[in-house]
Formats: C-alpha cells, structure tokens, sequence
C-alpha cells in the first residue's frame, strides 16, 4: 500500500462512501478532519481524537512556518511524530490564513508577501515554497496555494483571483513532483459566479490532482448560495477522484453538502464553539454559560458513547465555563468532535444502505425538535 488511491463503496443519489488508502493508513469518506493548526487539536490528546474516530487531522502551514518553522519541524523529525500522530495529515497551503490572519499582505503574480501576526516579521510565500513547506511538515495530503476571497466581491475581482490560483495550482504541480503515496490536491475558487467556477475546475482537471478541493466558501455568502455553487460545481470534478470542502462548517452544512457529492470536510467549530462553551447535540446546540444549566443534573446526551456527553452534568459544565476552568473547554471539545464523528460514521452507514435523504431528514428533525 504504498501510493495514493481512492475507491467508492456506495453511492446514494449524489452522496458517496468511499476510501482513500493512503501509506500511513486509510481514511474513510465522507470523512471530518479535527483541526490541528498549530500541531495539535486544541484540548484534546492525539490518543482522543483517534478513539473518536478521526481518520486524519489537519495542520496549517501560515503556523507552523511561523512557530515553529518548517525546516525546525523536519529537523525533529516532522510533523506526524513532532505531535504524535502517525496517521494522515492534510495541511492548508497558507493562502487562506495569510489572507485572514496576517498584516501588511502584498500579493503579486509570483506569491504573497506578509507580516506576522505573531512579531511582525516579513515572510513569503509562493506555490513553490508552499509546497516545500508541506513536504518539510511530512504532509500526507498538500494543498496547493490559492487566492480564497471574502463575499461579495466584484465579478472582475472574482475572475483574477480564480485565475491566479490556477496559475499557482500548475506551478503547485510542478514543484510537487512525483513522491509516491503523498498527494496533491488542487483548489476550485470563483467566488459565487458559477460560470467562473466552472472555468476553474476544468482548468484543474486539465492539470491533474489527486483530490480537488471546494474553497472561497463559508466566506460570508448565505448557505442557499454555498449549496448552489457546490451543485454547480461538484459535477464539474472528476469522478474518481476525491471532493473536499474546506472550512465547512456547521452539522446541517456537512450533510447538505455531501447530499452534493462532498467527501472531505474541516472546520474549526467544533473545537472552537467548544472552548467557547457551546456544545452540539443530537437534540440541537446548547449555550452552556446559559443560566438555565446551574442545576441541570442531566448529562448532554445520555445515549453518547462519549463520556464527556453521557457521564458529566450540564450543571458541573455551567460551573466549569462561569469559572473558565480548563475541563470545561477539554470536555465540550471532546463531546464536539464526538458528535461531528457520529454523524460522519452514520451519514456512511445510511449512504450504504440507500437511505441516506431520510437519515439527514430524522437528525434535522431531532435538532428542531429538541430533547424528549
Ligand atoms: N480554508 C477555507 N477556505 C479555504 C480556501 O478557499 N482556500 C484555502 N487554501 N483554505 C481554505
């Protein structure tokens, strides 16, 4: 099992179960990604994250070339062993963080220019380099650098950033090379025009990718215009090969947007809603600051296998986030994951089995519905 490969074992309308085999192990679609921007899953141990059930994490270059620095990375021996996970790795090229986190960025034809926000120091990042950087980190899965925009931009503005990136997806290519068992992914942009992202996913099948990558959405547009653009475009990408959505997004977007042929989903919100005491359920999101939990004895959700959902009350979690102990962003984190991970394990499940419109049918039900 040494090189790159993906086959699909069901397919339910436009919705498929597949399996990436990949050196350090397989990952099974559709498949959710924990973020690990700066080599780790914020409050959650390597150990953890695995037992829930996660195939892959993903990791950030615009980070890790900051602090600690890539070569420091490769140096110690890379990124799997450097944070304790040995299975895949996927990391964002560093366009998106730069454009999000960074100060004083100049973009040009050739890469962009920034300052961190770390300490202000000048950095540069280019296809090539970017490439680099995620071969230094060990990354299983690289992204190719892209120019992600905010909406609503102009359509002009729209087509120069599309093109642009795909102009970095060739050079991506080309720096890559041919390492067996690593892959390239390359990234579909064109804002919310269709015809513009029609362009550049043809223009990324005509290079070739292992895997192609929905981006420039969740960028402030409303989800009726996220789920048009994916309809128009998933049909627009090959096949065989598979489909990530990044930065996406909250329960109801992941099993709309595999209803249109998404594979692979990462997104911050679970962790981050976590260490900021909210928690998702089966029974629908709860604020756990909300005076309403002080003397709540019931757990989150008692039919949870995780502990962090079945075993703690929601009073003990209201104290924990009043006080801002530690435990509380560790447990809701965990919850969160557990449950994003559910509902990737049975979203394959329902795939399977050809009911996969009504499995999306009863969660949304539950989620409006609330608590027996
Ligand atoms: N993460 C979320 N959206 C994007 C995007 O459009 N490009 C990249 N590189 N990362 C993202």
């Amino acid at each position: 099992m040494t090189e790159f490969s993906f086959t699909l074992q069901a397919r339910d309308g436009n919705a498929r179960r597949g399996t990436i085999s990949m050196p350090r192990g397989l990952i099974r679609t559709p498949a959710f990604m924990p973020v690990g921007t700066q080599a780790t899953v914020k409050a959650m141990y390597p150990e953890q994250v695995r037992e829930l059930g996660a195939d892959i994490v993903l990791g950030n270059t615009y980070h890790l070339m900051l602090r600690p620095g890539a070569e420091r990375v490769a140096r110690l021996g890379g990124l799997h062993s450097f944070m304790r996970w040995p299975h895949p790795i996927l990391t964002d090229s560093g366009g998106f963080q730069v454009m999000s986190l960074a100060q004083l960025t100049k973009l040009d034809e050739d890469g962009v220019t920034f300052k961190s926000h770390v300490d202000g120091s000048t950095h540069r990042l280019t296809p090539e380099r970017s490439v680099e950087i995620q071969g230094l980190l060990g990354a299983d899965i690289t992204m190719q650098l892209d120019e992600c925009l905010k909406l609503p931009a102009d359509y002009s503005e729209v087509e120069r950033a599309m093109e642009l990136s795909l102009r970095w997806g060739e050079r991506s290519k080309a720096a890559f090379g041919g390492e067996p068992g690593r892959a390239l992914f390359g990234i579909v942009q064109g804002g919310d025009q269709p015809d513009l992202r029609l362009r550049s996913a043809e223009g990324l099948r005509r290079i070739g990718f292992h895997g192609y990558a929905v981006g420039g959405l969740a960028v402030g547009e409303p989800q009726a215009i996220m789920l048009e653009i994916l309809q128009e475009t998933v049909p627009a990408l090959p096949d065989e090969a598979p489909r990530y959505l990044m930065g996406v997004g909250t329960p109801e977007d992941i099993l709309l947007s595999i209803a249109r042929g998404i594979d692979m989903f990462d997104c911050v919100m679970p962790t981050r809603a976590g260490r900021h005491g909210q928690a998702f359920t089966r029974y629908g999101r709860l604020n756990m600051r909300n005076a309403k939990h002080t003397e709540d004895l019931r757990p989150l959700d008692p039919s949870s296998d995780c502990p962090a959902a079945r075993d703690y009350s929601r009073a003990y979690l209201h104290h924990l986030f009043r006080t801002q102990e530690t435990l509380g962003a560790m447990l809701l984190t965990w919850s969160n994951l557990a449950y994003y991970q559910t509902l990737m394990k049975e979203a394959r499940q329902a795939i399977s089995e050809g009911r996969y419109t009504d499995y999306v049918a009863e969660v949304r039900e539950n989620w409006e519905r609330g608590e027996p």
